[in-house]
């Protein structure tokens, strides 16, 4: 238990010289920790697994084994930049496994939301597993445990309640941001040259945008909430609006309602957009968007996203809303 308590005397992360200090030390115990054996990791491109791996990448270099999985369900961009941060600029040690099409096919037809959130989470595992099994010489498993994860969640990653590895791949587990608060695990990520887009990021289920495209994820409707999403990221950034709000994304329902097009009818998919502030996720208000802006968005969407023909802006707070459509 003493264990899992962040030590008094530790300083709050604030600067980039503290941070720095933090890195020199995590860097020798992860070297005296690992000597010259290897750690896999599981890479989402999220701040927590990026920072650990920049930190790893520092103290080990090629020791450290990052796996990367796209499981179809990451925003638009997000595994060519875990590729390009990673692999390229950092010269990692990085596996790419394209599981799109395993994901999709487990996924095919399955609406309820649970059901969804358990396959893609054990799907995630089996995958990591048959990576893990390919490795030779793997004796420790790194994890971007924070300190509110183990407060709140006794050391398990929010959310991720399908169960670990099989007993004979059970490493020792390397957790050096475990005693950090998030945004003093953001300031690391910053002083270990990651860059804003990623250590900046706002919060993204591990799930995806599999719970974004609601009832059963289809194709068409999957690539609407990726293409939507990059617009509404795309023009909040343009706005001045990333960091000031909290979370913000968009969601695809199952139906289709009637619309027109140069004159013609047609049936297609909303879009739904949402966006919110909070302070710890439990209630959350919902962010004001400026009319001429929310018409903006809207008329790209309708215009740039295939098989959509209406916006709608969600004003629910949660409650009675939760933050997520799903
Ligand atoms: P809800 O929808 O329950 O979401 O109001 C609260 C916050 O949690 C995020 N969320 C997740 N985060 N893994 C995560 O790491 C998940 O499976 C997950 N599901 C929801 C959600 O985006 C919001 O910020």
């Amino acid at each position: 238990m003493e264990n899992n308590k962040r030590p008094e005397s530790m300083v709050r992360i604030t600067t980039k010289a503290l941070a720095d200090s933090f890195i020199q030390e995590q860097v020798a115990a992860l070297k005296k920790q690992v000597g010259n054996k290897k750690v896999l990791l599981a890479l989402s491109g999220g701040v927590d697994s990026s920072v650990v791996a920049a930190l790893l990448i520092k103290a080990i270099g090629k020791q450290l084994v990052c796996v990367h999985v796209n499981h179809g369900l990451l925003r638009k961009g997000e595994p060519e930049q875990v590729v390009e941060v990673f692999r390229n600029q950092m010269k990692a040690n990085l596996v790419y496994v394209d599981a799109v099409e395993r994901f999709l096919g487990k996924l095919e037809g399955v609406s309820d939301p649970e059901k969804k959130r358990k396959i893609i989470g054990a799907e995630f595992i089996r995958v990591f597993e048959e990576e893990a099994r390919k490795q030779d010489g793997i004796e420790f498993l790194a994890q971007g445990t924070i300190y509110p994860d183990i407060v709140e969640s006794k050391g398990v990653k929010a959310h991720h309640n399908v169960g670990g590895l099989p007993d004979d791949l059970k490493f020792e587990l390397v957790e050096p941001l475990r005693f950090l608060y998030k945004d003093e695990v953001r300031v690391v990520g910053t002083a270990l040259g990651l860059p804003d887009s990623m250590v900046h990021r706002q919060p993204f289920p591990g799930p995806g945008l599999g719970v974004r495209c609601l009832g059963a994820i289809t194709r068409d409707r999957l690539e609407a909430v990726r293409e939507s999403d990059a617009i509404l990221r795309e023009e909040f950034a343009k706005h001045g609006l990333e960091g000031k709000v909290w979370q913000y994304f968009t969601a695809v329902p199952d139906f289709k309602s009637v619309g027109v097009k140069d004159g013609a009818r047609t049936f297609a998919y909303p879009v739904i957009i949402r966006a919110v502030n909070t302070v710890d996720a439990m209630t959350a208000t919902i962010e004001e968007i400026p009319y001429e802006l929310l018409k903006h968005i809207t008329s790209r969407i309708t215009k740039e996203v295939k098989g959509v023909n209406r916006v709608l802006y969600d004003l629910t707070p949660k409650p009675s809303g939760t933050i997520e459509w799903e």
